[in-house]
């Protein structure tokens, strides 16, 4: 059957990374071999650059890339491969998140002189929740870095991760030599500037062989023998159950910039990696090879032009096959929808599909009707799972600043809080409207947005808040007495639903302590 065949050939998955480790140029290693790009310099990096130029230009030069390159999808060795691209940015974590929701596996690129840095080690724990199976590829080769036993050691110990090395450099630096592939049982001499040939790949099957000394000096090999008896002895053999279950993570070295070690880690990817898993509902578990089609909304992408205001929601399929001009449930508005231009994305060129797989991420172009985490599907009321929403650190009380533009200024934060760029809370017993997001640069978006593209003046005041966190209670007079007596730090977010405004970590606790019967909960999901 051709949906059975059209899963099988799929591998979506993301890159991560702390901004500098390499990410972009991985990226466009891996396009260039599947052809979706002929020159390097071709995917731009989306970091944000604060010092480059004016923050707003920045940011407007940042979601321009970003959309280009939300999804890159090529064809290699007969195999679909989506990558789905995630911001390196700090502030846009809450992006990366959900963006993570979407994949069925990851690679994580670390620096081999910087090791395991603060971003990668929260991306990392977001994928160790989902149990996203990870594959590491350490970067940077060329040049001096951490010995290789002690990231690994580094690598096990920060990310709460179980790691075998498929690969084991041979020097670094200036004395880089190559990799020994302990999955090929072969040794690759490293050549700068990607002028890799065949003659460069030596089958050693045996490291004992003096064929090692032809190619290595005598103290390298000697070392590279003793480091592979080490390995072997030491870490566990590579399984790819255990790998798949998000158990086991195998370790690649290699130097992106020079092409070096990056088509071992593709061929290595698209043989292990997962095809497209099941996703779950809250009704139940929802896999690939059902007939009906379903998907989710994991991103929103406002236009970039100001005067249209639509905006791309970016779908990843679960089920079944998607299909151009065909109606479907948009289950949370419980309205049938249809789509006349599903686009794909190929690196940068976009093209509209008829037909989408699971695994695929369809972009649709959507007027304010989708939120993320919407579900689409042939009928069934379906609702994803797993798109959580963080809870806010920082908090700005939203000052109106043009009375007269009030409308513009609701529907402009009632659109940027569905793309999911921060979240907005409305205070019970004053109505004042709170905005409270993962990072600062936020602020900076949505004042930005709100005036460039809703004609909107806001100013924001600073707020001494903690955390929001979600409140419920099964018992509904306990919740009631709480409310009553917190009146002051009770807020509703968009949804509805109730949310303490804890003004600090004493406060915090002493809520916590004096009303047992409230839970507290800081993702929005539970
Ligand atoms: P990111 O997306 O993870 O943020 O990283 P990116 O690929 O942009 O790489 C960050 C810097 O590291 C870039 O240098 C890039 O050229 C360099 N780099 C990537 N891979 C390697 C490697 O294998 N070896 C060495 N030595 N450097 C590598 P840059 O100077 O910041 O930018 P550019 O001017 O080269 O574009």
């Amino acid at each position: 059957m051709n949906l059975v065949k059209e899963i099988n050939r799929r591998k979506t998955f993301g890159i991560i990374s702390h901004p500098d480790a390499g990410k972009t140029t991985l990226t466009e290693k891996l396009l260039l071999f599947g052809g979706a790009i002929q020159e390097a310099g071709a995917v731009k990096s989306n970091k944000i650059r604060r010092s480059a130029t004016s923050d707003f230009m920045e940011i407007e030069r940042q979601r321009g890339i970003s959309v280009a390159t939300s999804v890159m999808a090529f064809d290699y060795q007969g195999r679909k491969i989506n990558i789905l691209d995630t911001p390196g940015h700090e502030d846009f974590a809450e992006d990366t998140y959900r963006t993570l929701t979407a994949v069925d596996s990851v690679i994580v690129v670390i620096d081999v002189a910087k090791g395991v840095e603060t971003q990668t080690e929260k991306l990392v724990n977001v994928c160790r929740m989902r149990k996203t199976p990870i594959i590491v590829f350490i970067n940077k080769l060329d040049r001096e870095g951490k010995d290789a036993f002690d990231l690994l050691d580094e690598i096990e110990s920060k990310l709460g991760i179980t790691v075998t090395p498929l690969s084991w450099p041979v020097g670094m630096g200036q004395r880089f030599k190559g990799v020994y592939s302990i999955f090929e049982r072969n040794l690759k001499l490293f050549r700068p500037h990607g002028k890799q040939d065949e003659e460069d790949v030596i089958q050693i099957s045996d490291l004992a062989s003096p064929e090692l000394e032809k190619h290595v000096d005598p103290a390298p090999a000697a070392l590279l023998r003793e480091e592979v008896h080490l390995i072997e002895e030491v870490y566990p053999p590579f399984d790819r159950e255990a790998y798949q279950a998000g158990d086991l993570s195998p370790v690649f070295f290699g130097s992106a910039i020079n092409n070096f070690g990056v088509r071992e880690l593709l061929d290595c990817f698209i043989d292990i990696a997962p095809t497209p898993l099941p996703r779950f509902a809250e009704e139940r578990e929802v896999k690939p090879l059902e007939d009906t089609f379903s998907g989710f909304i994991f991103k929103i992408h406002a236009n970039m032009d100001p005067n249209h205001r639509d905006r791309i929601a970016f779908l990843r399929v679960c089920s079944g096959v998607f299909q151009r001009n065909t109606n479907y449930l948009h289950v949370r508005q419980n309205r049938k929808m249809k789509f006349a231009n599903p686009t794909s994305f190929m690196a940068e060129k976009k093209t509209v599909i008829d037909e989408a797989y699971p695994g695929d991420v369809v972009g649709l172009y959507d007027s304010g009707n989708f939120k993320i985490g919407d579900t689409l599907t042939e009928g069934e009321p379906l609702h994803f799972k797993g798109i959580p929403s963080f809870s806010p650190e920082l908090f700005r009380y939203v000052n109106n600043m043009d009375p007269l533009k009030t409308k513009q200024l609701n529907k402009g934060l009632e659109q940027l809080m569905d793309e999911g760029v921060a979240q907005l809370f409305t205070r019970e017993f004053d109505g004042r409207k709170l905005v409270g997001t993962v990072g600062a640069l936020q602020f900076d978006v949505i004042q930005y947005r709100l005036m460039h593209e809703y004609g909107a003046s806001v100013a924001f005041e600073p707020v001494n808040l903690h955390k929001a966190c979600w409140v419920v209670a099964k018992n509904d007079a306990a919740l009631k007495e709480f409310s009553a007596r917190r009146r002051q730090d009770i807020a509703r977010d968009k949804d509805d639903n109730l949310v303490f405004l804890a003004q600090s970590a004493w406060t915090l606790k002493m809520a916590q302590d004096n009303h047992p019967d409230v839970e507290f909960h800081f993702t929005s999901e539970y």
